[in-house]
Formats: structure tokens, sequence, C-alpha cells
């Protein structure tokens, strides 16, 4: 590789490749700041030519000819020709298919290390950083709700704040029912459930759903009895209780997941590994419905990275489909989670016209209990929006702004 990389200092070099092709293509850039290469894999630029007959430019996407017939072994390049001067790659290969690659739409599929980390940390989804119960004044972060209205750039450093530390606290709404419908517009639309778009949480008789009481509703994830649980949970404070109680609660369990791998690597195991029932059985509004989902507490993708947290006491289900000997060991993990999540807790109390907003998969949210008089009844309305909407619409303003500069 390094000699193929000497030989490519040359303005303009042309190679041939008749029987040995090279799996890596290397394509020097003087626009790089680090001096290194572009670098391709050769199937990879066989697979993403960009002309008429492999790919459809309205839809941006590739034409499947290529793959009805593919033989892996006999894509190899036959001649490259890199033209530094008008920043064109041209390849023929050696079916006789011509293919070229201008340099600006190279420069960001590059498969060299420091361009994929770059893209994977600002462009595909933000690092989260994880944050404790003491850092939490740190890292809040309050917008205007006009703000958030009027103009792009504070829209999206609310999408990326939920996105690296999971909690945003917006300001001054106007105190009518549909601020929480206006703010997901913006990013794009609501997820519905089965308690419908907009919810009410007001302490009422008879309620079949137990935030709709006044009682404490104690540290939880909304809604883990759903395989696509709704992702970020918006809660607009209409009128809050003029009682002691009614504050909120906010835990970033991924933090708490932290302190258990680092000090308790078996309860850890025990929570990421057993699959936990979590249901809710009732109806809604002459909606009946029956939702249950099994999944562990802490869930990891293929990495090991978090991925999402599921807790609710009244919405783990009395069913619990695992061995009788795993049953202990689970409530033993479980009872240091909730104790550990309780002593990271952040408590505070919105006022009207607040709306918080926080990532339903990570962190985990209450409030203390309250009481209602004749003349000041609490009345939160929430919402959902769903991440991949979310992230769309932040990489939507990410393109606008660097496209702008
Ligand atoms: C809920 C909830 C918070 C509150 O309804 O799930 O978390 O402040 N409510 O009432
Ligand atoms: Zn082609
Ligand atoms: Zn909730």
């Amino acid at each position: 590789m390094f000699q193929l990389l000497q030989q490519q200092q040359g303005k303009e070099e042309e190679y041939h490749y008749e029987q040995e092709s090279l799996p890596l293509i290397l394509v020097p850039d003087e626009s790089n700041q680090l001096g290194l290469p572009m670098q391709f894999p050769d199937i990879w630029l066989r697979d993403n030519c960009l002309c008429s007959e492999c790919y459809l430019h309205q839809t941006r996407s590739r034409l499947p000819q290529l793959w009805q017939h593919l033989d892996t072994k006999r894509i190899r390049v036959y001649h490259l020709n890199i033209d530094q001067r008008r920043e064109i790659v041209y390849i023929e290969w050696n079916d006789g298919h011509r293919s070229e690659y201008p340099f600006y739409w190279l420069r960001e599929r590059d498969f060299s290390l420091p361009n994929r980390m770059h893209y994977l940390q600002n462009f595909y989804r933000p690092e989260p950083r994880h944050w404790s119960g003491k850092e939490f004044a740190l890292i809040q972060k309050e917008f205007l709700y006009q703000d958030l209205i009027s103009k792009n750039d504070e829209l999206q450093q609310w999408l990326y704040q939920l996105a690296v530390y999971g909690m945003a606290l917006i300001k001054e709404a106007p105190l009518e029912f549909d601020v929480v419908r206006h703010l997901c517009n913006r990013v794009g639309f609501m997820r519905r459930t089965t308690y419908g778009e907009e919810f009410s949480v007001r302490a009422q008789p008879g309620a079949s759903n137990y935030a709709y009481l006044a009682a404490p509703l104690p540290l939880h994830t909304d809604m883990p009895y759903f395989e696509y649980k709704p992702g970020v949970t918006l809660l607009h404070t209409l009128e809050q209780s003029d009682s002691p109680g009614g504050r909120n609660l906010l835990t970033d369990a991924y933090h708490v997941a932290d302190i258990l791998k680092q000090q308790y690597p078996e309860q850890f195991r025990i929570l990421t590994e057993t699959l936990v029932d979590w249901a809710d059985i009732g109806s809604d509004n002459q909606l009946e419905f029956h939702n249950i989902w099994r999944s562990p507490v802490i869930n990891l993708d293929a990495d090991g990275r978090y991925v999402r947290i599921n807790h609710s006491i009244p919405q783990r289900d009395s069913h619990f489909n695992v061995h009788p000997e795993q049953v202990r060991p689970w409530y033993e993990a479980m009872a240091l989670f909730v104790r550990l999540a309780h002593e990271q807790a952040y408590e505070f109390k919105t006022k009207p016209g607040d709306v918080l907003t926080f990532n339903n998969l990570r962190l985990v949210h209450g409030r203390t209990g309250y009481a209602d008089t004749e003349q000041n009844v609490r009345h939160i309305v929430g919402g959902f929006l769903d991440w991949d909407i979310v992230y769309s619409r932040w990489r939507i303003l990410q393109r606008s702004q660097t496209a702008g500069k």
C-alpha cells in the first residue's frame, strides 16, 4: 500500500491492472487536512457506479442490474485514471463497464478511519454523553418556545441537546392544548399510541392508567410494553399543583447502567440478559388493547452500546416467563438499579408554560404525589416523537447549515 501511495503522488497517473487487481484504491486529495489519501475498496466503487445504468438520480438510489448476476470474483479494475485537476476518478472495469466519480462525492464516502468517525459522530447520530444527578446543572439547557417555532438553528440545537444529553426544558410556551403538537410538527409528526396523539395527565377518579392518579409516580420509562416504544416524551405543564407535590424527577439511566457495569458486573449482566414481560391491558377512548412485550431492563446492541432502558413498576407484567431460578437474582439486580436510579435523580418542579422533553429510551422520569383543589387542578399535556423523525430533522438542519458555509 505504501508503494502505491508513493506512485500516486504524481498529478495524473494511469494504471493498468490485468490479472491482479487493486483491492483498495487510494486517491490523493490535496484538500485533506491530514494529508491522507481517500480509500475505496474496488468492489464498493463498482457497486456505487453513478452512471445511468447503475444509478437512478431522481430517487437517489442504486439500480439492481449489477446484482442480477453478481460474480464478485470477476469484478476488477482494468484501468484507473485519477484526474487531479478536474477532481474526477475514472475507472474502466474488466467487463468493459466505465465509471466516473467526482471528488466531492468521494470525499463524503472515504473509508479512511477519520472520515468514517467524522460521519458517524457529526452526521449519523451525535455521541451521547452520560451524566450523574450531581452534573444535572452542567448539562441542563433551556430553549424558548417561540425560538423553536421560528428559528431553525434553535430547533437544531434542541434536537442536538436531546440526542447528546437526553433532556431539554422549553420555557414560555403558551398555555394551550396544541403546544406539544406544534413542537412535534416542527420536527415532523407526532407518534400516535393507544392513548391517542396528545394525552392529558390529570387526576381522574377511576383512571385506567396509573399516571392518571394524584399518587406519586415512581421513576419509569413510558410504554415499555411496546416493541416500538416512543422515543422522545414531551410534557407540557398547563397547570401545576399548588400543593408541595407534583415535582419532577429525572435520571440518566445510561449513567446508572455505567455504574452497574463498572461496580456490579454480575447485576449488570442479569439486567441486560433477563427478558422481562411488560404489559398494558385495558381500553382508552373505546379502543381496547392488550399490549405486551418482552425485553430486558438494559438493552445492548451488538457492540455493547446501550440502546434502550425499560422500567415501570405498574407496567411490569405479573407474567414472568423465565426459568424460576433466574427470578430472585433478577429482583436483587433490579432493586439495585432502582436504588441507584433514585440516588442519581435530579428533582425540580416545572411551571405553567414549561415543556419538559427527554429521551424515553434512556432517561427514567417520575413525579411526586400531589393534591388537587377545586381552584387548582394539575394538568400536563403529553405527546411523543420517534427518534427516526428527530434524527432526520436534525440531519436536514445540519446539512443546510454546513451547505450555507
Ligand atoms: C406520565 C408521566 C409526569 C407528570 O404520565 O407518564 O410521567 O409530571 N407524568 O405527571
Ligand atoms: Zn455504471
Ligand atoms: Zn411518564
